[in-house]
């Protein structure tokens, strides 16, 4: 899993000899990639004239931020002097992050070798709620890069799963990671040697769940009275598992791939791309298995049309776990609840922080500083949790809205 220990590298799309382009020569700054050519129109605003509530609230949220270019305000790590110097454990290996006319580098430097190897950031994955990751390009390849971001603790952070106090500028990011945080990527062979091409779309975007938009957009062009929407998948109108899958493809964490990158259409049955989770090591995390999570809870299991959608509008950012308790309440009738007498007036504001405890991420491993920073995962195994209920009813486990 992505903080827990390194990507794979070893896949059949990306050979391990990238690793070793990066490592000649000390003091080398990294090619300048050229130019993104982005799609003329971003999606969202291709919908704007017909769904324009929707496309507002969309263009707000974690999903559609998720990956973006690098400028002063997409990337929030600091790079003014003070704030944007990581050290490491080792004495004389450290990172500086700094913004140069032509961009903003990362710089890592090992005193006792007297190397010093810069690279530009090229590509910002993570919306910021918690975090971003930076990737930079080497010859249509992309890396990762060795210094992250936390949000919670604002600094900067050694990249998840990099040992502190070594210096690793030589992880591909497999298609895999993009898949997950851009609506597209395409990759090329070029004699044997995958590229990334520039065309690609960065963020999560409406095609991603509605498949391509075109005809659509066309067809209601032409016909502005016709009020039922063609050519577009609603996913509402799936059944259960299909919805489940549009979600599963990213939100059920790490699985082995079975078909090719970026092939999968909403509707679809996702087995067909990614094997099956293995199931056994479910705790909420980063990266973890909201679906497979949600299908253990007896809500789901007793419940033919529950799905992510329940409670989820993905247009929108919701925040507030007042509101989702309001979700449980339309299907449990909370006035027997069993607990009700010792929760009191703290029923359904603490509903969420009981039933769908916070966890610990237990995969995040950081330098010191940013070790004193907790990062809580939701568990979307609905349940009973009488420890946690406790923890609660001390006041310990933080109810109300983050
Ligand atoms: C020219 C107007 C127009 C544009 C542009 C447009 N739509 Fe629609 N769309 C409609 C109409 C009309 C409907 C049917 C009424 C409704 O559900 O709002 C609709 C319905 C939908 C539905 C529901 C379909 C269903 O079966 O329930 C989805 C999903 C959708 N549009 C997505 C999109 C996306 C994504 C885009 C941008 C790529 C887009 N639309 C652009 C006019 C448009
Ligand atoms: C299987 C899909 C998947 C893959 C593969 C994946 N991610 Fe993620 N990533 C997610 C999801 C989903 C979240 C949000 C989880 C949550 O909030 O509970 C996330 C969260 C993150 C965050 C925190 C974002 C924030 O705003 O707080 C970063 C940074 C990140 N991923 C980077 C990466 C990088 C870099 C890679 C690959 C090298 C990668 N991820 C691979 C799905 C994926
Ligand atoms: C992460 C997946 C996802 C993305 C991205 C997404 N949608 Fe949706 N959309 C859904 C789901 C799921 C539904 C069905 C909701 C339900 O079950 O009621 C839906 C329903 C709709 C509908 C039907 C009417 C309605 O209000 O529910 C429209 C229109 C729509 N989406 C437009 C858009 C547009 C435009 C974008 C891009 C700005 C977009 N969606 C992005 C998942 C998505
Ligand atoms: C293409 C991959 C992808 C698909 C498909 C997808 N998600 Fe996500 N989702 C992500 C990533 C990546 C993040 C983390 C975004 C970030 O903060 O950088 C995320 C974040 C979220 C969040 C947290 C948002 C927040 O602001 O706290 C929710 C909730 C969510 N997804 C629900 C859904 C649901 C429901 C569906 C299916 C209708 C869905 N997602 C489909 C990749 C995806
Ligand atoms: C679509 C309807 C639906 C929604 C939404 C829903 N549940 Fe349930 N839930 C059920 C059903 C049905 C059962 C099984 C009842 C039974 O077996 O008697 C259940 C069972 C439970 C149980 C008992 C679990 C156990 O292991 O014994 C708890 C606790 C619970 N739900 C809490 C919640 C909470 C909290 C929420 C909101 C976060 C929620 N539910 C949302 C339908 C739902
Ligand atoms: C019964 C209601 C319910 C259902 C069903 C549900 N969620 Fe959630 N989800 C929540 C609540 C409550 C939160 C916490 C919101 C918060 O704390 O801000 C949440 C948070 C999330 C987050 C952010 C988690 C984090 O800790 O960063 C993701 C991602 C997510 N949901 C994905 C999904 C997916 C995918 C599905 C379908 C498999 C799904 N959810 C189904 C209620 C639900
Ligand atoms: C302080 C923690 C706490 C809060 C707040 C809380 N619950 Fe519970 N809930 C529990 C515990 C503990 C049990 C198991 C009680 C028992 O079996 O003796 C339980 C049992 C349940 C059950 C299954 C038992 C039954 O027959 O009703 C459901 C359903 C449920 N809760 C739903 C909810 C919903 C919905 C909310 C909020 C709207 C809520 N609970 C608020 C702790 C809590």
């Amino acid at each position: 899993m992505y903080f827990a220990k390194p990507y794979p590298v070893n896949t059949t799309t990306i050979p391990r000899l990238m690793a070793g382009l990066l490592i000649a020569g000390a003091a080398a700054s990294l090619p300048a990639p050229a130019r993104a050519q982005r799609s003329p129109q971003r999606e969202p605003a291709a919908c704007r004239s017909c769904h324009q509530a929707i496309v507002d609230s969309y263009e707000k949220t974690a999903h559609l931020h998720t990956s973006a270019e690098p400028t002063a305000g997409t990337i929030l790590g600091q790079f003014s002097p003070g704030h944007n110097v990581l050290r490491t454990r080792v004495p004389g290996v450290y990172f500086v992050m700094q913004r140069r006319a032509d961009g903003f580098y990362e710089t890592s430097v090992d005193s006792a070798r007297h190397d010093r190897r810069s690279a530009r950031i090229g590509l910002v994955v993570g919306s910021g709620r918690r975090g971003q990751t930076y990737l930079y390009w080497s010859n249509g390849q992309l890396f990762e890069m060795p210094v992250s971001y936390l949000t919670p603790a604002h600094a900067w952070i050694n990249s998840p799963g990099y040992q502190d106090g070594q210096i690793d500028w030589a992880r591909p990011i497999i298609p895999r990671c993009l898949e997950c945080h851009s609506t597209s990527f395409t990759l090329v062979d070029r004699g044997g040697r995958p590229e990334y091409l520039r065309s690609y779309v960065l963020g999560i975007s409406c095609a991603k769940c509605h498949g391509d938009g075109r005809a659509h957009v066309k067809y209601h062009t032409a016909h502005p009275g016709d009020s039922t929407g063609q050519d577009i998948v609603n996913p509402a109108r799936l059944v259960r598992e299909r919805q489940l899958d549009n979600c599963a493809l990213c939100h059920s964490g790490d699985r082995p791939r079975r078909g090719p990158a970026f092939a999968y259409q909403v509707g679809e049955p996702l087995d067909s791309y990614l094997l099956p989770s293995g199931g056994g090591d479910l705790v909420p995390d980063v990266h973890g298995n909201q679906v497979g999570l949600l299908e253990r809870s007896k809500c789901f299991r007793a419940s033919p049309t529950l799905t992510c959608s329940t409670c989820h509008d993905v247009h929108q950012t919701q925040r507030d776990v007042v509101w989702f308790a309001g979700k449980c309440v339309g299907c449990h009738d909370t006035s027997h609840h069993p607990e009700a007498r010792r929760i009191g007036t703290r029923l359904v504001p603490d509903c969420i922080a009981c039933h769908m405890p916070n966890r610990a991420s237990h995969a995040l491993q950081f330098n010191a500083r940013a070790r004193q920073v907790p990062l809580d995962f939701r568990s979307h195994e609905i349940g009973i949790y009488r420890d946690v209920t406790e923890a609660v009813l001390r006041g310990g486990a933080g109810g109300g809205p983050r």
